[in-house]
């Protein structure tokens, strides 16, 4: 589909001299996988003059490579209710999550679900016709008491991408324009007399043809996807540079619990690739190298369904003490060669063909192996269950919304995942809060109603940026600076973290970070410069990376995904806040960051359920 023309056509103020494209709508969405599309879908189905902006075609974004499935409880394949989820979901949180947030989430799941199946997603089925749903790791029936409950509803092993079709066919349906292709530069922001920052817009530059477009809009939301990248092995694509966090920095806002990186036990060895945790759900089980179901030792209820940073850590500590796989005993074996080929051929196609692929192993026959993985980022940009971006304001409110700034998706901290997300309850954040942004949109803005004319100065930030990177001509390549962000991260910021690992990483990193400033981009044109696009997402990791590190060093605890080995146990009475941290170390400036806190909601929603107290969490 070719893009809309554009209205106007002007210069920058007192930036580099490029010329600008301008374009006016109601509401813009960066980025168009499953959040991005159900928040399009949802302000252009209100009426309101919607463009979605994404660096690459809809149906390619990483939402495509969502395996297992997406959790609701519609209690088809065993009982259910909302307030079974919403527990589970608060334990696997390791109760950093909002419970207000996660009730919503909980509650409006059916409804999402049921408004995907309608929307064409092709579910797997029961006999008598109800959408299939599998086990996943840590979802439980009776409040956490179990068994396991079937919850997680899967299009076979390909729901992210049966999700991503629909939602983008439904995005055109209501006639959402769509820049493909498009890479976000840097927000359009103002402050008001009560210093609040505003969101007036976003730039961004074609990849095709370089040229530079700025978008006015009443809203902008911000569904940019994870920073997996930031990592050396990721089941992230590699296009998961979390250019929203980075924009959202450049703008002065924090980012939140950016600590919680989640590492999903089955990537495979050698590869990173995803191997689902449907696999489990199936039936499969993992074995160290001397044959012993592990799992059993360390959640001898859940077993192989515990949550996963349960699971990733038993994984680490069997690889650890010697009776992890192979000649370094540095990966784990995932069986599933005693299930029935008919089961794996009809609900666990794609990692079959994974297996084969990216490990040579015939999973009917062989075990797989595989390794814990980076593969979800529960931090982010601040939000409510509306969407929208909060800060902690000028008069130190911390609930303070930014006008005009949404955020969605894995990009976003709501925070219903707290310190551990749930297997399958990534998918359903994505069209729960997607389609919540959507009504907000349409409380909060009148369709068409004219625009504030924005400041001469709106495009400086991002093309004083775009002008540095493209002319940088120092003495290190992208590539070599990227690979020392992503090495120090793996080694420093892992499954298991302590004092010393931490503060060296934060140094480490310090200087990897000073390294921008001897960057060098060897391609000085405007036309698919994809020497110049790595850059500018290096440049949105390198201060990701430095947050999270940072932001884990003076975490003194262990909660969910953060494995403090000096510290091992949650500390509820000190650290049941959610850290956020600001970022000032552009262009290689020290790499200082600067923490605050957010109090957790200690509260729900509605009366409809009690505040789930904290407790120890076994499985
Ligand atoms: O294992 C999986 O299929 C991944 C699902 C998720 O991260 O929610």
């Amino acid at each position: 589909m070719s893009n809309p023309a554009p209205e106007t056509a002007s210069n920058a103020s007192t930036g580099p001299a490029y010329a600008i494209v301008d374009h006016t709508y109601d509401v813009v969405v960066v980025g168009a996988g499953g959040s991005g599309l159900r928040a399009t879908m949802g302000a252009a189905e209100a009426g309101l003059k919607t463009a979605c902006i994404t660096k690459v075609f809809p149906t390619r974004s990483h939402t495509v490579a969502a395996q297992g499935g997406i959790a609701a409880s519609l209690g088809n394949n065993t009982p259910d209710h909302w307030s079974w989820h919403m527990y589970d979901t608060v334990k696997g949180s390791d109760w950093l999550g909002d419970q207000d947030a996660i009730e919503y989430m909980v509650r409006e799941a059916p409804q999402a679900v049921y408004e995907l199946e309608h929307a064409g997603v092709p579910f797997s089925r029961n006999d008598n016709g109800t959408i299939y749903q599998r086990p996943f790791g840590g979802h439980m029936q009776n409040m956490g008491e179990g068994p396991p409950v079937q919850r997680t509803c899967a299009a076979a092993d390909r729901t992210g991408h049966a999700m991503l079709h629909a939602l983008y066919q439904q995005s055109l349906k209501y006639d959402a324009d769509f820049f493909i292709e498009y890479f976000a530069l840097d927000l359009i922001m103002e402050s008001d007399s009560s210093g609040v920052p505003q969101c007036r817009g976003v730039i961004a530059m074609c990849l095709d043809d370089g040229t530079i477009h700025r978008f006015r809009a009443k809203a902008v939301v911000l569904a940019t996807g994870g920073y997996g990248r930031c990592y050396y092995t990721a089941t992230s694509a590699h296009t998961c540079t979390g250019d929203g966090g980075g924009m959202v920095l450049r703008a002065g806002l924090p980012l939140q619990d950016m600590e919680f990186v989640q590492f999903h036990p089955t990537g495979i060895y050698g590869a990173g690739v995803l191997i689902t945790e449907g696999a489990r759900g199936e039936g499969g089980y993992l074995t160290n190298s001397e044959g012993e179901r592990f799992m059993e030792r360390y959640a001898p209820s859940a077993k192989d369904l515990a949550s996963r940073d349960v699971v990733s850590r038993s994984m680490a500590l069997e690889m650890r003490e010697g009776r992890g796989v192979g000649p370094e005993k540095d990966h784990i074996f995932l069986h599933l060669d005693h299930i029935d080929p008919k089961v794996l051929a009809e609900r666990l196609p794609g990692i079959t063909e994974s297996g084969k692929i990216f490990a040579g192993v015939d999973l009917t026959r062989q075990p797989l192996p595989v390794t814990p993985t980076v593969h979800y980022n529960m931090g982010g940009i601040p939000c409510n269950y509306h969407g929208e971006v909060v800060t902690i304001g000028p008069d130190g409110d911390p609930e303070t919304v930014v006008p005009g700034l949404f955020a969605v998706g894995e990009a976003a901290c709501v925070s219903v995942h707290g310190a551990n997300r749930l297997g399958s309850n990534s998918l359903i954040d994505l069209v729960v809060f997607g389609r919540a942004t959507g009504h907000r949109l349409k409380e909060l803005i009148e369709p068409g109603t004219s625009h504030d004319e924005l400041p001469k100065d709106s495009a400086d930030l991002a093309l004083t940026r775009l002008d540095h990177f493209r002319h940088a001509s120092g003495g290190s390549p992208t590539a070599q600076i990227r690979a020392e962000m992503q090495k120090t991260m793996q080694k420093h910021a892992a499954v298991f973290r302590d004092s010393k690992l931490l503060s060296e990483g934060v140094e480490l990193l310090k200087q990897v970070n000073k390294r921008m400033e001897d960057i060098h981009v060897s391609d000085r044109s405007l036309i698919w410069n994809s020497d110049l696009v790595e850059t500018l997402e290096l440049d949105n990791l390198m201060a990701q990376a430095n947050v999270t590190i940072a932001s884990a060093e003076n975490r003194k605890e262990s909660r969910g995904a953060h494995a403090h080995e000096d510290y091992p146990d949650r500390d509820d009475a000190n650290w049941m806040k959610h850290t956020v941290a600001w970022f000032d170390g552009w262009g290689g400036n020290g790499g200082a960051v600067k923490i605050d806190y957010r109090p957790v909601h200690e509260y729900t929603l509605t009366d409809d359920i009690a505040y789930i107290e904290p407790k120890k969490r076994v499985y």
